[in-house]
């Protein structure tokens, strides 16, 4: 008896350990489907978790325009100094007043902390400009990079001298070579003369910003976007385009023209969570929309700005607030439907930016910033996450005023419009009909889920049961969220790769995808996991980035059809697991197949490319970790990376095949000329 038992148990030890049955997919390779969009990989741009000012833009000095509510906000400011209010810019009229300390050993000045500190390296360039005069006199400014920490004998590492010449405002501008590489350095200015000086838009950059663009972004990060090769990029958020109010929502025309005169809002998610407070975040605006624009062109991706519909962030102003917007009640966060016309005005304005001829007043300030050619805008977000209710079209009520003005002069721009913030339930239930009756383009859908809500073949074949006829999806906004106390691990990754499969699948109706948030500092973040990390000097790409680069890399030109026993392979019972899609690249001719291994046991998998030829060899890329919670982070940016590798092809008849084992938890993509 006892023998018995130990063989048996010997026999499920050996089972469990074999992979389980080998799966036939079979992808058909003769029959080319429809097109996949270019913007199919795209990404989420929201200022979140310092993802402009402190993040992608490149200036590293905060509050320089001295416009921060509380004016000394992120400096300190010693000696004979006064701040006023007369400045040479209408929108931003602050500046700092620096006057002789009275004693030739006292001093005048002031140090800017950066956002947690100013991250500079060693041998790197940066400008320091500033807007200054001295009224009484020629004067002068020591500009130093200092560790105020500093245990050796200076604080300072670099330092540079500009003489002010000019009584009138004027802007000065020097190059300064950094001695050190330090992560938290800060920029201490001295007054170095008698005569005082005045002080405006006090700015430190890079000299090699992405592309060298002036005002442009840091290049790590945007470097870290252009390798992810995303087909779209929306922008300027979520949340933000809302505002908490409708004072606070984002308004695209303070964005652009000089970047002095760009007015400062308040960042809504400085008080969104209060174990996760930032005080000092206010949005600068120098990365506005020209920025935006110019940036989606140098990363090769369609710009989808997003504007305001007129109802600020309906979570934080009360569903009953909403309810009475169609009256005209609670101004102060929903416009009435009557008096929408300046938001739509704004909408009308932002593609004649985009687009117009230089010789329209928009189009001519597009062309005065640097790009007469017109960013060819194809798209337009109307509202966020915006929802209705059973007896108020709160949303839709506004969204139908701003399409029937954008369909009459704009019928080129397709609008892109909402199903609210959750993938399933009572708002998207009442808005994802409304949106087919509406006859929009596109409609943005978000969900950030749990693991269980990946897994779950329900959602893994969401799309299949969508209508052919409705609108196109954009999954704008998607993320898995681990359990407890972990995020950006390799699981949610792989979670988000079968997933994903669902959105290939149904190329014909899901023409736009992103994961979301894109960007957060490591100290400064407020909402987690996102794609994106970085400190003041280094970047990380997170396990969930590699994915979406795979697929975007990936991503073919055409829809094949592939299934396993007849179904499509979306983790069904039976299919122990494996998610996968197939495409077709008419570019190089490859057959390209994803597949993702979701269980918790190795998978033996036999591809057919049924009515193709083939060469002997594929590439293959896999992305694999046993460690489920491993994730990259700043000390450890390569932990888990994909690694290339090529697999042989073996024929069938005619048919190739592809035999291969897809260890527990993990995502492989084939490509076969
Ligand atoms: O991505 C973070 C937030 O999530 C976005 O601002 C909003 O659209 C969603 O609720």
């Amino acid at each position: 008896m006892k023998k018995k038992l130990f063989l048996s148990a010997l026999a499920l030890a050996a089972a469990t350990m074999l992979p389980a049955q080998t799966h036939t997919l079979q992808v058909n390779a003769k029959k080319i489907g429809a097109p996949i969009q270019s913007t199919m990989y795209g990404m989420f741009f929201e200022d979140i978790n310092y993802a402009a000012d402190g993040g992608l833009y490149g200036e590293l000095i905060k509050n320089r325009s001295f416009e921060f509510p509380q004016t000394l906000m992120g400096w300190q400011a010693f000696g004979n100094y006064a701040i006023k209010d007369d400045g040479p810019f209408e929108k931003c009229p602050h500046y700092i007043t620096l006057s002789n300390p009275g004693h030739i050993h006292r001093r005048t000045g002031l140090v800017n902390e950066g956002y947690f500190g100013i991250g500079v390296k060693q041998g790197e360039r940066y400008k320091f400009s500033v807007w200054a005069k001295a009224p009484k006199g020629n004067s002068s400014i020591r500009v130093q990079l200092i560790d105020p920490a500093s245990m050796g004998e200076n604080q300072q590492f670099t330092e540079n001298k500009i003489d002010i010449t000019s009584s009138e405002w004027k802007k000065y501008t020097v190059v300064i070579s950094s001695r050190k590489t330090f992560e938290k350095a800060q920029l201490r200015i001295y007054l170095a003369s008698d005569n005082e000086v005045s002080l405006e838009h006090i700015s430190l950059f890079p000299v090699n910003t992405f592309k060298n663009r002036e005002n442009g972004c840091r290049a790590d990060i945007a470097q870290a976007l252009a390798d992810a090769h995303p087909g779209v990029f929306r922008f300027p958020g979520g949340c933000i385009v809302e505002g908490i109010d409708l004072a606070t929502r984002y308004q695209w025309k303070n964005t652009v023209g000089p970047v002095e005169n760009r007015p400062l809002n308040q960042n809504r998610w400085e008080y969104t969570f209060d174990h996760r407070y930032f005080p000092d975040y206010y949005q600068s605006y120098g990365l506005g929309f020209f920025e935006f624009f110019q940036l989606s062109e140098d990363i090769g991706a369609e710009p989808l700005p997003v504007v305001s519909c007129g109802l600020a962030c309906q979570f934080q102003n009360g569903d009953a607030g909403a309810k009475e917007a169609s009256k005209g009640y609670d101004a102060k966060a929903h416009v009435a439907v009557a008096d929408l016309e300046p938001y739509i005005q704004d909408a009308l304005d932002l593609i004649e930016f985009a687009n117009g001829s230089t010789d329209t007043k928009w189009g001519k300030l597009r062309a005065d910033m640097g790009h007469p050619e017109p960013f060819n805008l194809k798209m337009l977000g109307v509202g966020n996450e915006q929802w209705d209710y059973e007896d108020n079209a709160a949303y839709t009520e506004r969204l139908d005023a701003f399409m029937k003005v954008l369909r009459k002069q704009h019928p080129e721009i397709k609008i892109v419009g909402t199903t609210g913030p959750d993938s399933e339930g009572w708002k998207f239930d009442i808005l994802k009909p409304k949106m087919k009756q509406m006859k929009v383009d596109l409609v943005d859908e978000h969900f950030y889920r749990p693991e269980s809500w990946f897994l779950d073949n329900t959602n893994t074949l969401r799309y299949e049961n969508y209508d052919r006829k409705g609108p196109k999806i954009f999954a704008g906004e998607y993320a898995c969220h681990g359990k407890g106390k972990k995020w950006n691990h390799y699981e949610a990754s792989i979670l988000e790769a079968g997933f994903m499969t669902d959105f290939e699948r149904n190329a014909d109706v899901v023409h736009m995808t992103a994961y979301a948030p894109l960007l957060a500092h490591v100290e400064g973040w407020q909402w987690r996991p996102d794609l994106i990390w970085y400190d003041n000097l280094k970047t990380v790409k997170t396990c969930s980035y590699y994915v979406q680069q795979l697929y975007a890399l990936n991503k073919g030109t055409n829809m094949l059809t592939l299934t396993m026993d007849n179904k499509p392979v979306a983790n069904l019972p039976g299919q122990d697991g494996l998610e996968a899609s197939a495409v077709y690249d008419k570019e190089d001719g490859s057959v390209i197949v994803k597949i993702a291994n979701v269980s918790q046991e190795a998978q033996k998998v036999s591809v057919q490319l049924n009515g193709a030829k083939s060469a002997s060899s594929a590439e293959v890329y896999s992305l694999y970790s046993k460690d489920m919670d491993g994730e990259n982070s700043i000390k450890t940016p390569n932990k888990i990376v994909p690694r290339k590798s090529t697999i042989a092809i073996e024929t069938n008849g005619k048919t190739p095949v592809l035999n291969d084992e897809l260890p527990a938890m993990s995502f492989k993509v084939y490509r076969i000329k």
